[in-house]
């Protein structure tokens, strides 16, 4: 049964995304994505999407190699941040509190088992619109860009993990949020497992990394309004010469519509849309896939493309190699 612990968490905010190409990379966030660039502080830029209520979503940082740096979560409440930060205290992952920074309020710092850095804040600055940003509507967060992808939201984040059984702990024991499906391997143990914080079908996601690195990273997703805005998010990134590696399409597990691409530092980014669909049960069992079930591929039948399974960030040494053989059906 759910309990009072298991709505600690609201979601996920201000991800940073480190990359080697900051220019080509704050083009695609920028200039495709239609997010808007709020600070410079460095070598990081903070971008917005259009309807995120707290100042930015992500903090893109120029750095000699790709991949994720910071993920925060924010906690439903201080009481809720309290009891998290004790919980996590108690592993001893904590790496302590730390003063407010840009939009985000004190904050904890803390590490996954895989060694994914996060951390948990309540306190947060609204974001408050100027003149070139107000929206028609008083109960929308920013003004509506209707241009290139025209990116909403976050939505959530797939890390890739060393151990996935130890990270998925992590999230079900210290961090309550609730498992909503998985992956199990014949041998046992999971490929990957879902979790979310609230009625969204998933926050926070776990996929077993085939090279065996710690601490990579596998995609961040967007939330678009439409499922229709993927398909032409599609044929804009075509025209636009970034790398689309997989769909757009329909996934079995959780059953969002989806594209991935590669933004020009190399880190996969999704685009994906739920449709209606919400986890309104709030003690909804497991679900669990096989590894013979999810061999069927996706929703209808597409089987899942390779580099799902080995491309990653930061790069592992031969990455491109190690793409190319799986494209070609060579697991390494
Ligand atoms: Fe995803």
């Amino acid at each position: 049964m759910a309990e009072l612990e298991n709505f600690d968490l609201a979601h996920i905010s201000a991800v940073e995304i480190l990359t080697p190409t900051f220019d080509e990379s704050l083009w695609f966030f920028n200039e495709l994505l239609a997010m808007r660039e709020v600070e410079r502080i460095g070598n990081s830029a903070y971008l917005r999407c259009w309807d995120e209520y707290e100042t930015y979503s992500i903090k893109l940082t120029a750095s000699n190699t790709n991949g994720v740096g910071r993920t925060m979560l924010r906690a439903t409440s201080p009481e809720a941040l309290e009891r998290r930060v004790a919980a996590i205290e108690a592993t001893g992952l904590g790496k302590g509190w730390r003063e407010p920074e840009v939009g985000i309020g004190a904050w904890y710092e803390f590490e996954d088992p895989d060694g994914h850095e996060f951390g948990i804040y309540y306190d947060t600055t609204l974001y408050v619109v100027d003149d070139e940003d107000r929206p028609a509507l008083k109960n929308q967060a920013s003004r509506y860009p209707g241009r290139g992808v025209n990116a909403r939201r976050l939505d959530h984040i797939n890390y890739l993990a060393s151990d996935v059984n130890a990270a998925g702990d992590f999230w079900e024991s210290v961090m309550k949020s609730r498992e909503t499906e998985q992956v199990e391997l014949d041998e046992g143990g999971y490929a990957a497992r879902w979790f979310r914080f609230a009625q969204k079908s998933y926050d926070v996601v776990y996929s077993d990394d085939w090279t065996g690195e710690r601490g990579r990273f596998h995609h961040l997703a967007f939330a678009t309004d439409t499922r229709e805005d993927i398909l032409k998010a599609a044929d804009f990134f075509l025209e636009e010469g970034v790398y689309i590696e997989y769909g757009p399409y329909k996934h079995a597990i959780n059953q969002t519509f989806f594209l991935y691409v590669w933004e020009p530092g190399g880190n996969r980014i999704e685009f994906a849309n739920a449709g209606a669909r919400l986890i309104l049960n709030p003690d909804q069992p497991v679900v669990n896939w096989s590894e013979a079930e999810r061999a069927k591929g996706q929703a209808w039948g597409m089987k899942t493309v390779p580099t799902f399974h080995t491309h990653g960030t930061p790069y592992v040494e031969n990455q491109e190699e190690i793409d190319r053989d799986a494209l070609a059906g060579i697991r390494r």
